[in-house]
């Protein structure tokens, strides 16, 4: 695999044009200052991926409001001035290398651990949460169970989110990425087990899948048809890899047919703690990105394992999606894209890297000691 490679060819995403199809997944890296203002470390962090050659930055998930939305201390928002100064900043540094930079909105909902603006959660029904929290990101022992989201408090959520994507264009980004995905809120309200609603919200597919929509539509409405919005689904959680829609193709349909309608500008299907093709995999051959990009004819962005680039180019070759995401093989490789162009090796990803915090600090640890063992 070499500088033939189909990552290595440059595409476009809604108004984005990118070099190449080799995105950096988002990711979560609890290193932002205790008021959720990003640092000069994160913006470290940022440029090298950029500098490495990503053709695309998905941000790590950023919270949206002042309520119930932070899922984890430390964790970045895009709520107050000072956030947008010091993403600002960050946008600055990425572009400099020429690369666009997205930022993923993110509403923790029944999954937050860490929400100094409240102690309590909130979600669409009164279900505890399955598994335990995450230490990696600060957590320990059981989720509570979150109190039920009343209409005001899913308006607050949706306002959270357009007002959001709004300073997250005055901070110079490309773009927004909406975290439906991988168990957080709006992906508690797409999932049957935790959507318990008896209102427009609950019940059939088409309804669990209104609040997201009503995301994308809030958005486009607050910033505009010229500002990239796109979508991350998940069929499995962190705290569940075992769960598939219900209704498999036939709710898939539903579901990108409904977010296409209501404006976005790409889909993103992750594959939280799973490879891609143990769950893109429908019935009769087809993949659930093959299917997001015949259903709705938006660009698609598969993940899961991607740093198996021969899995790469076969995904791209044979049209299951337009670019491909990496989170663990960039962590390892931020120079992922010049080692693929150059036909260099790549590094492993060791899982000591992110222990025993996910952070930016403990990453640059494991790195000197790695070097000091060679
Ligand atoms: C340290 C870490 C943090 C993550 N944080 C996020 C996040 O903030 N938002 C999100 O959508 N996915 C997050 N993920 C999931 C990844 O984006 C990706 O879906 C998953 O790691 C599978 O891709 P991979 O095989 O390339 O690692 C995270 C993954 C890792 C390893």
């Amino acid at each position: 695999m070499s500088a033939s490679h189909p990552a290595l060819l440059s595409t476009r995403i809604g108004d984005i044009d990118l070099a190449n199809r080799l995105a950096v997944a988002p990711m979560t890296r609890v290193s932002a200052a205790p008021d959720g203002t990003p640092t000069a470390e994160m913006a470290d962090y940022y440029a090298r991926f950029a500098d490495g050659g990503f053709g695309l930055l998905i941000t790590e998930g950023t919270y949206t409001d002042a309520v119930y939305s932070q899922g984890y201390l430390n964790q970045p928002g895009i709520v107050t001035e000072r956030h947008v100064a010091a993403w600002q900043e960050i946008t600055g540094r990425v572009h400099q290398a020429g690369v666009p930079i997205v930022l993923q909105l993110m509403h923790a909902g029944a999954l937050s651990q860490g929400n100094p603006y409240r102690s309590e959660t909130a979600g669409p029904s009164a279900v505890p949460p399955v598994g335990e929290k995450m230490p990696e990101y600060g957590g320990h022992g059981r989720w509570p169970t979150p109190k039920p989201m009343t209409a005001d408090d899913i308006e607050v959520a949706v306002r959270g989110f357009a007002a959001s994507a709004a300073r997250a264009r005055a901070a110079g980004f490309d773009g927004v990425e909406i975290h439906a995905a991988n168990g957080y809120l709006l992906d508690q309200f797409l999932t049957d087990y935790t959507n318990r609603r008896d209102d427009s919200y609950g019940g059939p597919v088409a309804n669990r899948v209104r609040l997201t929509a009503e995301v994308v539509s809030a958005i486009k409405a607050e910033v505009g048809d010229d500002f990239c919005v796109g979508v991350r689904l998940s069929q499995t959680k962190v705290n569940d890899f075992v769960y598939r829609w219900p209704g498999g193709a036939h709710d898939a349909r539903i579901i990108f047919s409904a977010l296409a309608a209501a404006g976005a500008s790409y889909l993103h299907i992750a594959s939280e703690g799973r490879d891609w093709i143990e769950t893109a995999r429908l019935e009769g051959g087809v993949t659930i990105t093959g299917l997001a990009r015949q259903v709705t004819g938006l660009p698609v962005i598969a993940n899961g394992g991607m740093h198996d680039v021969a899995q790469a180019a076969q995904v791209l070759s044979d049209g299951h999606a337009d670019v491909v995401s990496i989170a663990r093989g960039a962590l390892a490789n931020p120079d992922l894209p010049h080692r693929l162009a150059e036909s260099r090796p790549l590094e492993r990803f060791d899982h000591m890297m992110l222990q025993p915090m996910a952070t930016l600090g403990n990453a640059r640890l494991w790195q000197q000691a790695a070097r000091a063992a060679v």
